[in-house]
């Protein structure tokens, strides 16, 4: 018991190090740090990073193809495969290898550092060998690419060794401890802003998202940048890691924002964090996306993010033609809107077992309502992508209000209001769009946890229901002290229907 004990602790130590992003805030102006982003030029690429880790159940290729097709079809050019040393890595890597070729897609190996040791360079350069010369594999400026999560102080000579090739390496490193001189570009995974010690920002302890690219690029002096871009953060994990995975960044209009900084800034590659990690809420791709449950389902299920793929879009495409607004890439008019499921003080003390329990001996500490809840806002927030300037309405529970939008892409925030969320866009007196979320907004403990992901809804509402398949939410129910019905939206959409 001891020794689990203490191997959790170590696990969570480890989680919790490689996950800390030492950023300082630069010396350099940040005009300086782009002119030196400006001179490295190439093809702009859009990654997104692909958690192979949870999707040990799926099956074949053929489980694959969903995603690489509406990743393609987003503008996304390749998936960073993110791999542990789990048994089932290599069958899983052959699917999709397969999948993306026969899709026009690209992957690459993003080796994760809290599974792979960096004093294991030969074994990462060997696993590197084993795909590089396969079709899908992204290649840049002729090189394979490599990246990573984590990864400071891995041997890169042993690494180029061992794969027996040229590899483009851009791994995980961070500013002031990996080498940057033997890389030959590298990722920023703080897609949030942080306290600098991988929880919430609090006064004086604010380290921006901006701050990270300047400090990046600053050590990067030339070389590629891959800037992150990600839409939330929250994890609320119980005894699985040690109690330590409870705490969200400030996501609020994020994503909205981070996109507009990423145009700005115009970096060679950007990658979206994530497709699929839904134990962090900052999956982009479908709940639908076939894999298993780490104890994600309590606070995935029923919370789509497929509109903000949607949002992303003229993002992208404005990214890759090198300009500073996403306004001339709007296909249509679209409105795209979250909310979390209930306000920020709602107690789940009595009935959130999640964390070991209202009197667990583990200590208070890690439980409870998760860290840095006080920095997400009570707020309701609309993307709304239109042709040409509209009026939107928007009721949250028995508050409503009405704004103006422009054409292109702004942001709004109203009030969250407990009950049915309602949205409306209307032009010269017309309805254009309308309807109503299949969320509401609840004064109670869904489930009975803490649960700070988002809702993403859209209008036009998408024509099925995105939901969590079988196998991804085995744990469901799993150490919870209140009745926890499964796919709820299902009976909302029937109920809206008929009112
Ligand atoms: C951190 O800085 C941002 C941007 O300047 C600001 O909006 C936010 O309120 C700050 N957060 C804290 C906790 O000080």
């Amino acid at each position: 018991m001891l020794q689990r004990l203490v191997s959790l602790l170590l696990l969570a130590l480890m989680a919790s190090l490689a996950m800390t992003s030492p950023v300082g805030t630069g010396s350099t102006s940040s005009s300086s740090a782009i002119a030196s982003l400006s001179a490295s030029g190439g093809e702009k690429l859009v990654f997104c990073h692909f958690m192979v880790g949870i999707c040990g159940n799926r099956k074949s290729a053929d489980d694959y193809d969903a995603d690489m097709k509406r990743a393609k079809e987003s503008g996304i050019d390749a998936f960073a495969l993110n791999i542990g040393t789990d048994p089932y890595t290599d069958e899983q890597l052959r699917f999709a290898y397969l999948s993306a070729a026969r899709n026009g897609m690209k992957v690459f190996l993003s080796f994760d550092f809290n599974w792979w040791a960096p004093s294991n360079g030969a074994g990462v350069g060997a696993k590197v060998g084993e795909y590089a010369g396969l079709e899908a594999q992204l290649k840049v400026d002729n090189k394979v690419f490599v990246s990573s999560f984590a990864g400071d102080g891995i041997d890169v000579q042993a690494v180029v060794a061992a794969a027996g090739r040229d590899i483009f390496f851009a791994p995980n490193f961070h500013p002031g401890q990996g080498n940057f001189g033997s890389i030959q570009g590298a990722l920023n995974w703080m897609a949030w802003p942080s306290n600098g010690n991988n929880k919430a920002p609090t006064p004086g302890h604010n380290v921006t998202v901006a701050a990270g690219d300047e400090a990046y690029i600053n050590a990067l002096g030339g070389k590629p940048y891959i800037a992150p871009v990600s839409p939330w953060f929250s994890t609320h994990y119980g005894s699985e890691v040690s109690y330590s995975k409870n705490w969200v960044f400030p996501s609020d209009l994020l994503w909205y924002e981070r996109w507009q900084e990423i145009l700005n800034l115009s970096p060679r590659f950007v990658e979206i964090v994530t497709w699929n990690d839904y134990g962090e809420s900052h999956y982009v791709g479908p709940l639908s996306s076939p894999h298993g449950d780490d104890g994600n389902s309590k606070w995935a299920m029923d919370m789509p993010h497929n509109g903000w793929l949607d949002m992303a879009k003229p993002f992208i495409a404005a990214f890759k033609a090198g300009c500073t607004s996403p306004n001339d890439f709007v296909q249509e008019d679209q409105l795209v809107y979250w909310y979390r499921p209930t306000k920020r003080d709602v107690n789940c003390d009595a009935t959130d077992t999640t964390m070991g329990g209202a009197n667990n001996a583990i200590g208070n500490f890690f439980m409870g309502r998760p860290n840095g809840w006080e920095s997400m806002k009570d707020e309701v927030f609309v993307v709304s992508l239109f042709k040409s300037a509209a009026q939107v309405h928007v009721q949250s529970g028995d508050q409503s209000q009405t704004f103006q939008a422009p054409a292109g892409i702004s942001a709004h925030s109203v009030p969250m209001g407990v009950g049915k969320q309602k949205f409306a866009v209307t032009r010269d007196g017309n309805t254009v769009l309308s309807g109503t979320s299949l969320k509401d907004v609840s004064d109670t403990c869904i489930c009975g946890i803490y649960n700070f992901n988002a809702y993403v809804g859209t209008l036009p509402a998408p024509a099925t229901i995105d939901r969590l398949q079988p196998d991804a939410l085995a744990m469901l129910s799993k150490g919870l002290k209140v009745a926890c019905p499964m796919n709820t939206l299902n009976v909302a959409l029937a109920t809206s229907t008929c009112t």
